[in-house]
C-alpha cells in the first residue's frame, strides 16, 4: 500500500470507439492506474473485451493496469491477461472455489493478485487469503454496469476490513468501485480505501483532469 490515494478511472465509461485515446487522456489528466473491467456475460449480465484490448491499452500507454475479471473460471485467462500487460488482476471470491490456487497462479506472473466481493458477499470471503494478496476489491454496487448508485453499506465494510488488516499488520490496498464520486470519495478514504474506481463520474465529466483532482 502507498501513502497517497491512487485514482484509477474505469475505462468502462469511456468511449469504445476511441479507448487509446481515451486511456491517454486520463494518464494525462492525472490517472494513477487504469481500472479495465472485463465481463464475459455469465458471471455478469454484461459483455466487454478480452486480453486484446488490454494488450492494445499496454501499447497506449504508461499507467499501470488493474483488470477486474468479473468472469467465471477466471483461472482459465488469467495467464492470458498477464501476457497482456496487467499489472494487477482481480477474480471474484464468489467465481474461484480454489481462490487460493487462482492467487497463486496470478503470483506467478508476477502480477498483483487481487480479490473482489460483491455487495451481499462477506469479508469472511477472503479471511484466509488476506496475506496472499495485494488488493481488496470492495464492489460498492452489483457489478455488471457502470452509472449505478453507491451502496452505503460498502462504507462500513471498507472500515471493517481495514481494521482486519490493521489488526494483522498487513498493508494492503482497498479498492473500492461503484458509485464513487466526488461527494464520497474522502468518506471512503477515511474509511481506510486508498485505490478509488471512478467510470461515468471521470469520464461523463467535460474535464477529466478536474474530476480525477476533485477524487483527490
Ligand atoms: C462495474 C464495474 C465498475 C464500473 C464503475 O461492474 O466494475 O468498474 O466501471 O462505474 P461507475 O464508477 O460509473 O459506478
Ligand atoms: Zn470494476
Amino acid at each position: 500500500m502507498t501513502g497517497k490515494t491512487l485514482i484509477a478511472p474505469s475505462l468502462l465509461s469511456a468511449d469504445f470507439g476511441r479507448l487509446t485515446d481515451e486511456i491517454r487522456a486520463i494518464e494525462a489528466a492525472g490517472a494513477d492506474i487504469a481500472h479495465l473491467d472485463v465481463m464475459d456475460g455469465r458471471f455478469v449480465p454484461n459483455i466487454t473485451f478480452g486480453p486484446a484490448v488490454v494488450a492494445a491499452m499496454k501499447r497506449s500507454s504508461a499507467l499501470p493496469l488493474d483488470v477486474h475479471l468479473m468472469i467465471v473460471e477466471p483461472e482459465k485467462h488469467i495467464d492470458a491477461f498477464a501476457r497482456a500487460g496487467a499489472s494487477r488482476i482481480s477474480v471474484h471470491a464468489e467465481a474461484c472455489p480454489h481462490l487460493h490456487r487462482t492467487l497463486q497462479q496470478i503470483a506467478a506472473h508476477g502480477v498483483m493478485p487481487a480479490v473482489a466481493i460483491n455487495p451481499a458477499t462477506p469479508l469472511c470471503m477472503v479471511e484466509e487469503v488476506l496475506s496472499d494478496v495485494g488488493m481488496v476489491l470492495v464492489m460498492s454496487v452489483n457489478p455488471g454496469f457502470g452509472g449505478q448508485k453507491f451502496i452505503p453499506g460498502a462504507m462500513d465494510k471498507i472500515r471493517r476490513l481495514r481494521a482486519m488488516a490493521d489488526a494483522r499488520g498487513l498493508s494492503l490496498d482497498i479498492e473500492v468501485d461503484g458509485g464513487v464520486n466526488g461527494g464520497n470519495a474522502r468518506a471512503l478514504a477515511e474509511a481506510g480505501a486508498n485505490v478509488l474506481v471512478a467510470g461515468s463520474y471521470v469520464f461523463g465529466s467535460s474535464g477529466y483532469a478536474e474530476a480525477i483532482a476533485s477524487l483527490r
